[in-house]
């Protein structure tokens, strides 16, 4: 088959572990007789220093014409206090993709057992699936910045979280068939919105699925408790970014966490869970596991292969299995490396 996919290296580790995932689609590209033309666009920090916008208009334009778009990392203390962030340019690309939909799969791996703070027992068999909204809530609500007060806005509507909420059942139903929703419905407005949407809708769609109601204080002690326990975690946008940053370690790593971001139609960016680390950027020690399986969701969700999917995703656990992996997981390898480990268990 024929694909545009555009790649968006972006900042820190993200320029590295991007470079991981190209090889990869070059590779399945070149074992399949798959013809995908790979471009790289700016974004974020780079794209600031470039033009002076973390979202230039180029770089969407080229994305919303992708059949697919990888992006590895954005931002950095180089930025931290420009007015313009690069976090803001990944905010509006997830926007106006209407990508409301971020998939995120947390799935332990025995040989990754002494990697996670997590006792081993408690690892056997988790595998979970966060479905977090992405496009609304606290993130994108009026916000308002003074030197002595500030404030962020968070506002849903009902259909912004029927839609989401539907993405998680359809996959519960192809999964274990068990859809945790995570919200505050004790203190917040919007939680308790989430909360009437949810009963109601799996009551007329979904009857079939067993439903769990978790506040998020208390979902987050029970993902370190029970984690084999979840099935499919749908949540708000901020508690989403959250929690899963705390299931990575569930795996073992941040490095190890790979995300599809979806919507009704057009491309999907594809990106892992981490963010630019700027503590190990430019060492070759980032861990491109996230990045590359974040290049097997894109193969599968955004081009609908399958297979290949599947070789890349066997790839990578079998290099973890033979314990070829980096620092963060307790191995030897740098990035580069890393990759290439991958890369000739595919060719
Ligand atoms: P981070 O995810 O960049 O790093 C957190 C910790 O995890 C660090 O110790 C880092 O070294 C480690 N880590 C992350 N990815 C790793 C990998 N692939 N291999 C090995 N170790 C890895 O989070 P942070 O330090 O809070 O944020 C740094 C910058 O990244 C900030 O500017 C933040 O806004 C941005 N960020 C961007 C994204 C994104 O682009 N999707 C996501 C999260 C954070
Ligand atoms: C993520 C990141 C982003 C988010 C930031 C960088 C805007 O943490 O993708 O998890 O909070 O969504
Ligand atoms: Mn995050």
């Amino acid at each position: 088959m024929k694909a545009n996919i555009v790649l968006l290296p972006g900042d820190g580790i993200g320029p590295e572990v991007t470079q991981a995932a190209k090889a990869a689609l070059g590779a399945i590209a070149k074992r399949f007789g798959h013809e995908f033309a790979i471009s790289e666009a700016l974004m974020g920090g780079a794209a600031i220093d470039a033009t002076g916008e973390p979202l230039p208009a180029k770089t969407l334009a080229a994305c919303q014409e992708a059949d697919a778009v990888f992006l590895g990392a954005v931002g950095g203390p180089k930025w931290d206090k420009s007015e313009k962030r690069p976090e803001q340019g990944l905010l509006a690309i997830r926007k106006a993709l209407g990508l409301y939909a971020n998939l995120r799969p947390a799935v332990t791996h025995p040989a990754l057992y002494d990697a996670s703070p997590i006792k081993a027992d408690r690892l056997e068999g988790v595998d979970i699936m966060v479905v977090r909204e992405l496009t609304g809530g606290i993130y994108f609500g009026e916000k308002e910045e003074g030197t002595d007060a500030a404030w962020d806005r968070c506002a849903y509507s009902g259909e912004e979280v029927d839609r989401v909420l539907h993405q998680a059942a359809r996959l519960a139903k192809k999964r274990g068939g068990k859809v945790t929703m995570v919200d505050k419905a004790n203190v917040l407005a919007t939680s308790r919105l989430w909360r009437r949407r949810t009963e109601a809708l799996f009551a007329e769609h979904y009857p079939e699925l067993e439903l769990e109601f978790l506040l998020v204080d208390a979902a987050a002690m029970h993902l370190l408790s029970r984690p084999a326990s979840f099935d499919v975690l749908v949540t708000e946008n901020l508690f989403g970014d959250i929690l899963t940053d705390e299931a990575a370690m569930l795996v073992g790593s941040l490095g190890m966490l790979p995300s599809a971001s979806l919507g009704n139609s057009g491309p999907g960016l594809f990106e892992p869970c981490h963010g630019s680390a700027p503590d190990i950027a430019g060492q070759d020690k980032a861990n491109p596991f996230a990045a590359l399986l974040s290049s097997a969701m894109l193969l599968e969700l955004g081009l609908g292969l399958t297979e290949e999917a599947q070789i890349l995703k066997e790839a990578v656990y079998d290099c973890l299995t033979q314990g070829q992996c980096t620092g963060d997981l307790g191995g030897k390898l740098g990035t580069k490396a890393a990759t290439q480990a991958v890369l000739a268990r595919i060719i």
